[in-house]
């Protein structure tokens, strides 16, 4: 019987360049070394959405049994991945969404839990009094409008708390260091900045720091991520006030690509929970994030020796083979 023909995943990712998207990527590589009957392609759109519309039109050319997604603006991706849809390819959308509702799994972050929880957080930070300035994610894409959405809910259960003004960044840093001095002089009354994930929360940090207002405003961040210049790293330098989960999902979304390609149940909507990490819990989030990290070592370590047990049975069966044929 012919061997059977592995599973083509494709994934486009709307970029690659940053700490967050490498730690995707490397928990997809993690689960996916279970599963060697499938192939892995990636595709960087380097946050280009018309770059990425292209890739997507490269991998329906060169053929693949289902696609993951992270789209960088929600809408201009949206055609090229319902027509992958409606080509009967399963489609597992990965963090960033389309504004469609074709698509064959969601799997990522719960961005409006994010928002409403930083608004909540904010809220008790102040006191139930203040004023607020939010600095927001790419234009359009899915997780700034949510986390958005979700901070304005998350602030109304606090009159006395007013979201004054807004700086569009662009996920990045620079974006911020150049947009919000200008802001934060017309709207001295700011005691709190929400910034849509840590980089440019860092940035938010470093301007204050330089109009010595580092004292006076908090700054939250999203991502949490563990490593030197992650989130957590941030909160315990208190350079942040606190930084909002923003969990991957790389392992769960090969995990559910698998599913559907071996035809096994799986469930559509996949939302990762959020959690606040703050001065009061950052030791215990470090010590676990550590104890995982270790863990993912000795995994690979065992690997690594499985691999070199495997080599030389195959060496010891060659050797076999030319002992009985000779
Ligand atoms: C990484 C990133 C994260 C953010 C996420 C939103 O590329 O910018 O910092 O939480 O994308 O999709």
């Amino acid at each position: 019987a012919p061997a059977p023909q592995p599973y083509r995943i494709g994934f486009s990712q709307c970029t690659n360049g940053d700490a967050w998207r490498q730690a995707m990527l490397a928990g997809m590589k993690k689960e996916l070394s279970f599963y060697p009957q499938a192939t892995f392609h990636m595709k960087d759109a380097h946050d280009n959405s018309a770059l990425q519309r292209q890739h997507i039109q490269e991998f329906l050319r060169e053929g693949i049994d289902l696609l993951i997604v992270s789209a960088n603006q929600a809408e201009p991706i949206t055609p090229i991945v319902e027509e992958v849809f409606n080509r009967g390819i399963p489609v597992v959308i990965l963090d960033r969404r389309t504004t469609s509702k074709l698509y064959t799994a969601y799997v990522g972050g719960n961005n409006l839990e994010v928002g409403q929880t930083a608004g909540a957080y904010a809220s008790s930070l102040l006191h139930q009094h203040g004023s607020v300035l939010e600095i927001l994610g790419e234009v359009g894409a899915s997780p700034s409008i949510d986390r958005h959405r979700g901070f304005v809910q998350g602030l109304a259960a606090a009159p006395g708390v007013r979201l004054v003004a807004q700086v569009q960044g662009d996920w990045k840093r620079p974006s911020v260091v150049q947009a919000l001095p200008a802001v934060l002089r017309a709207h001295p009354e700011v005691t709190l900045i929400f910034a849509h994930n840590d980089r440019m929360a860092l940035g938010a940090h470093q301007v204050c720091k330089q109009l010595g207002l580092d004292r006076r405003i908090k700054v939250l961040g999203v991502d949490g991520l563990a490593g030197p210049q992650g989130g957590i790293q941030l909160v315990q330098d208190k350079v942040l006030a606190a930084t909002l989960l923003y969990p991957t999902g790389g392992e769960e979304a090969i995990r559910t690509a698998m599913r559907i390609l071996r035809q096994q149940p799986y469930d559509k909507e996949n939302l990762l929970s959020t959690m606040v990490i703050d001065s009061t819990d950052v030791l215990t989030v470090k010590m676990q994030t550590e104890k995982l990290d270790q863990q993912q070592q000795d995994i690979q370590r065992q690997q690594g020796l499985l691999q070199a047990q495997l080599a030389t049975y195959t060496n010891q069966q060659t050797v076999l083979y030319v002992l009985a044929a000779s």
